[in-house]
């Protein structure tokens, strides 16, 4: 038998200690360990349980599937949990977006202020009733729209103000209410991202004349797809209404005569959709306190890793546990001489190596061609049929704190929300942590 003395094998233990030290915080894009075990089993959002089964079935088992019950117990519940007076089932965010600017009379020519960083429906439903969206830049900390921008982008067309509560984040809506008021104009939430979302206590879909909710897959609510209009007032309802199952502005016991009293889209859901939707709206209160619960635990866990801007949450503007979004301190971009949005691209790809996986999206609108062309509907429509007052300016570089969010925001909805829980969670820091304090590692594509 070979003798090996006691110091080569102190010696080697010290190598091999040092050696898999490395691999851990070798960045797994580089060759290293990745952060986040394989058998992680990241859960995709919403966890689908017997109870939505049931209710589901229960739709399917009886035979009202337009206007149907579940349809009508969504938008009660809703309403009754959002504590507003209105609430209208759609088939998708964006169709309520649309009943909102319908509803606040807003029409041809008219400008509706709203932010330029959001999905593509909180300035198309604008187009929708032929009024022109005006952009305006956003706050860094928050990225939600800047007041004092809203102000001074008001003009003598201005009609509505149209604010989205963004990655489940209020707006500062004392603010806005503020300037609305001393100009007279209306406000549309867009709270597709914000179910149970409050600005000092109050819930959105209540701060404006009219509001809008997306139940699409990735939000706080999912039925598959569909969206809700709320109101508190019953004008903007009946206007709201107007536009959406063909124009039929009658009340129900009217019946029906099949007349156009005005021109009507289809915005109704199903009571299959309808079903889904109340069963996830019955556990809402528990998942959206499981997703805030793991955002606050992320959020902890992150304190103070270095570069990495922290996701936005405060005691008046409470995160509703939507994403937590990743982004990362410009002033490092400009230190390093790469450009920011190379470095979050290489930045979601270290991420990825190490086994989290997170989305870039273009999400600054006025740089979209529809806006850029200004072409909506052919022949230069809304912008070209002669209600329009001025020219509207939708040069990008008017909007630079918008870009740099566009150029770093990676973002999650399947790493963090329930199922997912401590173990994910743990990991998707761990991940994030070693890709940041690691930075200067990661490598960046130039030009
Ligand atoms: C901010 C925002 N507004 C509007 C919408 C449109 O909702 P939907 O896809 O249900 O039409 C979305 C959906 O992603 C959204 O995130």
């Amino acid at each position: 038998m070979q003798i090996v003395p006691r110091s080569l094998i102190h010696h080697s233990i010290t190598l091999s200690l040092h050696h898999s030290i490395l691999t851990m915080s070798k960045l797994a894009i580089n060759g290293g360990q990745k952060a986040v075990p394989d058998d992680i089993g990241f859960r995709t959002w919403p966890e689908i349980t017997k109870e939505d089964e049931e209710l589901v079935l229960a739709s399917l088992r009886q035979n009202q599937h337009a206007s149907g019950p579940h349809v009508q117990m969504l938008q009660s519940e809703f309403a009754a949990w959002n504590g507003t007076k209105h609430c209208m089932a759609t088939n998708g965010g964006t169709g309520a977006l649309h009943m909102c600017v319908a509803g606040c009379g807003v029409g041809p020519g008219d400008e509706v202020i709203t932010t330029a960083l959001s999905w593509t429906s909180s300035a198309t439903a604008i187009i929708h009733h032929n009024a022109i969206p005006v952009f305006v830049d956003v706050d860094w900390e928050t990225m939600l729209i800047d007041p004092a921008c809203v102000e001074a982008a008001i003009t003598p067309s201005t009609k509505a103000i149209l604010v989205v509560h963004y990655f489940g984040i209020a707006c500062d809506m004392e603010a806005i209410r503020d300037v609305a008021d001393r100009h007279n104009l209306k406000v549309i939430e867009d709270a597709c991202q914000a179910h149970g979302s409050t600005w000092k206590g109050t819930k959105v879909g209540n701060f404006g004349d009219a509001g809008a909710f997306s139940l699409n897959q990735n939000k706080n609510l999912c039925g598959g797809e569909g969206g809700f209009f709320v109101t508190n007032n019953d004008e903007v309802l009946q206007r709201g209404k107007a536009v959406t199952s063909f124009s039929d502005m009658r009340p129900p016991e009217a019946g029906r005569d099949f007349h156009d009293y005005g021109l009507g889209w289809m915005y109704r859901t199903s009571d299959l959709a309808a079903s889904f939707a109340l069963s996830q709206l019955r556990k809402l209160d528990k998942t959206n306190g499981q997703a805030r619960a793991n955002w606050y635990r992320l959020s902890e866990a992150l304190k103070g890793t270095p570069h990495l801007v922290p996701s936005f949450s405060s005691d008046d503007q409470p995160t509703n546990g939507y994403s937590y979004v990743v982004r990362t301190d410009p002033g490092y971009a400009k230190e390093r001489g790469v450009k920011l949005s190379n470095l979050t691209n290489a930045v979601s790809k270290a991420l990825g190596a190490e086994g989290l996986p997170t989305s870039r999206a273009n999400w600054m609108l006025p740089a979209h061609t529809v806006f850029q062309a200004k072409n909506a509907y052919g022949k230069g429509s809304p912008w070209s049929d002669g209600h329009c007052q001025r020219e509207v300016n939708y040069d990008v570089a008017q909007f630079p704190v918008a870009q740099d969010c566009v150029d770093t925001c990676l973002w999650n909805v399947n790493t963090h929300r329930p199922p997912n829980g401590d173990r994910q969670v743990d990991a998707f820091a761990a991940a994030v942590r070693k890709v940041y304090e690691n930075l200067d590692e990661v490598p960046v594509e130039n030009g």
